[in-house]
């Protein structure tokens, strides 16, 4: 099987069916009658239009976030472009949630559809924009005049493929490649096999597409919006993600399989896990908790954040470190995870004075340490530690680490430890986000 084998493989099963395509474009047309009712009722000079992968014709079975647009003349201004913006949009849909990107808009549920109320300026180029959502007219325009029927179905693969390696979306979540950066490096390498080829020689801080933008920003990838050159497009692609990108790549080059789009169930064998525990010689700390009510961004900043600083606070306390993630349904639980090489420390430690030749600070050491002795031609003592186990420090002094306002507010109210073989008792979500923590393997990688 080659990459060409692969597209013709996918070909009809990347895209949507004819039912879901009708089931999509009617709660397109009640979403749109909706605003424009209430654009009317309110006597308002606006325009309803529907942007994003809907609209391009990119988007997967499935997977159907609709995104639209309420789009003012600019000269109303940006402060009355949103506010009335989010005034239709709120009444025209009473259930909704307020999220941010640079600006305010809403996520109402429509029949089972997660639909982005948008409120943007509609402007003709980037150089009369006001709010950063008035390019993505921009976007769909340039779009619908590169992507052909063939560049769509590639762009299909490649957000398959991405999503399948656990790099697609470019929210805090996952800081990978959004929908639009998929689209553009379809159209820029002209289809999926060229991407595939190029991407496996991708170099971080290094890739700059195209070439002429080089030594501008300064990001693991740089991909040029084409409406406006001054934004780079790849912006929320971390280094991690780049990289698996490129390793990912190498791997459908050598060994082409359909095992990239369509992966294979994950397995949660408990002897395995208990064999890779048994392996490892460190150790796995689980700590969970209820889930804050804050919108999926705000969480996932919150989780990254909280989780360093609780890995800071072992350190600081010379617990060591080797890995740490994150993970949460967005609804429940979060849980942050920690690789230590040990859970509990020598009650003494050796502490290094300083050199003999500091005739002052000999004297205040030796006045402040008991058991004080020397080596070659530096001063030692034993110092006693006050937290020699990882357990004791996290119940007693998990509020003393730098923790994000909500999952702060959250631990507070109780949260739970798994050391080691209590991972086990975990289920669901959590048992399948420790397993691939515990085993950390790419499952992509090799056979
Ligand atoms: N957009 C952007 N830059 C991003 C994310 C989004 O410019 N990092 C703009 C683009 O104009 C894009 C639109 O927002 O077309 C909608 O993006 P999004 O909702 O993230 O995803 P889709 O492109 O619709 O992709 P899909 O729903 O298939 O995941």
């Amino acid at each position: 099987m080659d990459i060409e084998d692969i597209i013709k493989h996918l070909k009809n099963k990347v895209a949507p069916n004819e039912d879901e395509i009708f089931l999509v474009n009617t709660t397109i047309n009640k979403v749109v009658n909706k605003l424009n009712d209430e654009i009317k009722r309110r006597n308002i000079n606006a325009k309803v239009e529907v942007h994003g992968s809907i609209a391009h014709d990119t988007w997967l079975p499935g997977d159907r976030d609709i995104d639209v647009f309420i789009l003012f003349d600019p000269s109303v201004g940006k402060e009355k472009i949103v506010t009335e913006g989010l005034e239709i949009a709120k009444s025209a849909f009473p259930k909704y949630i307020e999220r941010y990107a640079e600006h305010p808009f809403i996520t109402a549920h429509v029949d089972g559809f997660l639909v982005d109320v948008v409120p943007a300026a509609m402007i003709s180029d980037v150089s009369k924009l006001i709010t950063a959502a008035d390019r993505t007219p921009l976007h769909s325009r340039y779009l619908s005049s590169t992507l052909n029927d063939e560049l769509k179905l590639h762009a299909r693969i490649l957000k398959l493929f991405m999503k399948n390696i656990g790099v697609y979306g470019a929210e805090i979540k996952v800081e990978g490649f959004s929908g639009y950066l998929v689209e553009l490096l379809t159209v820029f390498y002209n289809g999926f096999p060229n991407f595939i080829k190029n991407a496996a020689d991708w170099i971080p801080y290094k890739t700059v597409l195209p070439k002429e933008y080089e030594n501008v920003f300064n990001d693991p990838l740089v991909v040029i919006d084409p409406v406006d050159p001054k934004r780079n497009v790849a912006s929320a692609v971390n280094l991690e993600n780049m990289s698996i990108v490129i390793q990912a790549s190498r791997e459908l080059l050598k060994r082409p399989s359909l095992k990239f789009f369509i992966p294979p169930k994950p397995r949660i064998l408990k002897k395995s896990l208990i064999t890779s525990l048994r392996k490892r010689g460190s150790h796995i700390v689980v700590i969970v908790a209820n889930c804050p009510k804050v919108p999926p961004d705000i969480l996932w900043g919150e989780l990254k954040h909280s989780m360093k600083g609780i890995a800071r606070l072992m350190e600081n306390y010379e617990f060591r470190v080797v890995d740490s993630t994150c993970w949460s349904d967005e609804n429940k639980i979060i849980a942050l995870f920690y690789e230590v090489k040990e859970l509990k420390l020598p009650k003494i430690k050796i502490v290094k004075g300083p050199p003999i030749s500091m005739r002052d600070s000999c004297e205040q050491f030796i006045a402040s340490h008991e058991n004080v002795w020397i080596r070659d031609s530096t001063l030692y003592a034993y110092s006693q530690r006050n937290v020699t186990d990882l357990l004791t420090l996290l119940k007693n002094k998990i509020f003393a680490a730098s923790l994000s306002r909500h999952i702060a507010e959250e631990l507070k109210r109780g949260f739970e430890i798994y050391i080691d073989y209590q991972v086990l008792n975990l289920n669901g979500g959590l048992l399948i986000h420790a397993k691939k923590f515990i085993d950390k393997s790419l499952w992509w990688l090799k056979d």
